[in-house]
């Protein structure tokens, strides 16, 4: 076992890997926290270093010559090098202040009645079905409404939406086939489309509307005087859409197949509501649906274990920092209770997951009412994982609710 975790290389992880990461992580972090990959990149185990990573302004996300070598010019190549995950300040920053806007805790304070109903609506279908996958008839259903009726959009184009979502995030793999690269840009474009008339709608028709109140916030924001450009406004929203998507999704999944695992954890939870803040932080901590993140090194960057050159290539574990025993103590073991969590899912600096809030606020609202409303909740055959090493989710998770 330990020879072969000796030869780990992140760019040739097997489904061994995909099931259960951690048993490797631990390895990692204890005899090799600074792993380096085949392809001179490295993989950062520990808590400490991934946060230096994460606060350094040096570190840099801009992806446009990677996706250059990638994607050649085409539709994929301008959303994700327009996207402001993929870029670096001055352009990041406008692009945030100008989404941050539509993301405050007011706004969101706002939006909260509107998730409740919303999770309400498809808390009746699931007791309606008894027998169900969470997955498809649930968690996957819940964040494209949300952030749907956040952007305005309507009814008619949501089924399409988590489609369009899957073919541009599947074009980030490190191998992408032909056909996968045509899907993506054609999902580029027509999502596109979709976009550019609903934001022409709204730039002619400014206010009265009850929904879609970020998308106004982001056409009509301005920070120092600029405003998004259409093409900007288009493909942020694509990935406002995307972002909260796969991510959401197995995060309600992830708790629950938590919950279904450690059923003193899911009594204690039922007993007492209120226990449900400090659950999702632990929930996110224990299974982060984001494992793995990049950055180039901009500048030399000091770790404890030594100095990474300028131009290294970084990749840091999310999952792994977050089981990080110096940290977190007995790190495999779920506690509902943990205080302090200084989990970092949504990672920290100027990249920090700008949806964190809605995303704790529909876990707090999804899973607090299955837990509430269900209090027969359970496993009803076995999972299935997404095959993917970079998002820890299950692809299936049947459950019986009465
Ligand atoms: C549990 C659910 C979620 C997790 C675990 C998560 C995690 C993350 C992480 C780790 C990043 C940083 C990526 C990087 O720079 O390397 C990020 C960025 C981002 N997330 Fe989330 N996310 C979640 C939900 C959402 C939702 C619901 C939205 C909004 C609809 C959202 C919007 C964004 C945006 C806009 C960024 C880019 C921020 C920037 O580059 O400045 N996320 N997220």
């Amino acid at each position: 076992m330990l020879t072969e975790i000796g030869r780990f290389d992140l760019n040739a992880i097997g489904p061994d890997f995909i099931e259960n990461p951690h048993p490797t992580l631990h390895w990692l972090r204890d005899n090799a926290p600074v792993h380096r990959n085949a392809d001179g990149s490295v993989y950062l185990t520990r808590y400490d270093d991934v946060l230096k990573v994460y606060q350094s302004r040096d570190m840099l996300s801009d992806k446009k010559e990677e996706f250059g070598r990638k994607f050649g010019q085409c539709p994929l190549h301008k959303h994700h090098t327009t996207s402001l995950i993929f870029n670096d300040p001055p352009y990041h920053t406008v692009v945030r202040k100008l989404i941050s806007g539509a993301f405050t805790p007011r706004k969101l304070a706002i939006f909260e009645p509107l998730i409740d109903q919303i999770v309400d609506r498809l808390l009746d279908r699931v007791e309606e079905m008894g027998e169900l996958d969470l997955i498809e008839d649930f968690a996957k259903i819940l964040p494209t409404e949300i952030i749907s009726f956040m952007l305005g959009i309507p009814e008619e184009y949501r089924a399409r939406l988590r489609g369009y979502s899957l073919a541009i995030l599947g074009a980030l793999d490190p191998v992408v086939p032909a056909d996968r690269l045509a899907a993506g840009n054609r999902a580029v474009e027509e999502f596109g489309e979709i976009l550019n008339d609903l934001i022409n709608r709204r730039r002619a028709n400014a206010d009265g509307a009850h929904e879609g109140e970020v998308l106004e916030a982001l056409i009509f924001g301005e920070h120092e005087g600029r405003r998004l450009t259409q093409e900007e406004l288009i493909q942020n929203c694509i990935f406002l859409l995307n972002a909260g998507h796969e991510t959401t999704t197995s995060f309600v999944g992830n708790s629950m197949g938590l919950l279904f695992d450690n059923p003193d954890q899911h009594r204690m939870l039922r007993d007492n509501p209120d226990l449900i803040a400090p659950a999702v932080e632990e929930f996110l901590r224990v299974e982060s649906p984001l494992q793995i993140g990049n950055r180039l090194a901009g500048e030399d960057i000091e770790l404890a274990t030594g100095t990474l050159p300028r131009g290294t290539y970084i990749h840091t574990s999310i999952g792994g920092a977050n089981r990080d025993p110096s940290v977190f103590p007995d790190p495999d073991r779920m506690d509902i209770t943990r205080k302090p969590n200084r989990q970092i899912a949504f990672i920290t600096g100027i990249h920090v997951c700008l949806g964190a809030t809605l995303a704790r606020v529909e876990g707090r609202i999804a899973i607090g009412k299955l837990v509430s409303r269900f209090p027969k909740i359970r496993d009803n055959g076995p999972r299935t994982r997404v095959p993917l090493a970079r998002f820890r989710g299950y692809a299936t998770l049947p459950v019986k609710v009465t």
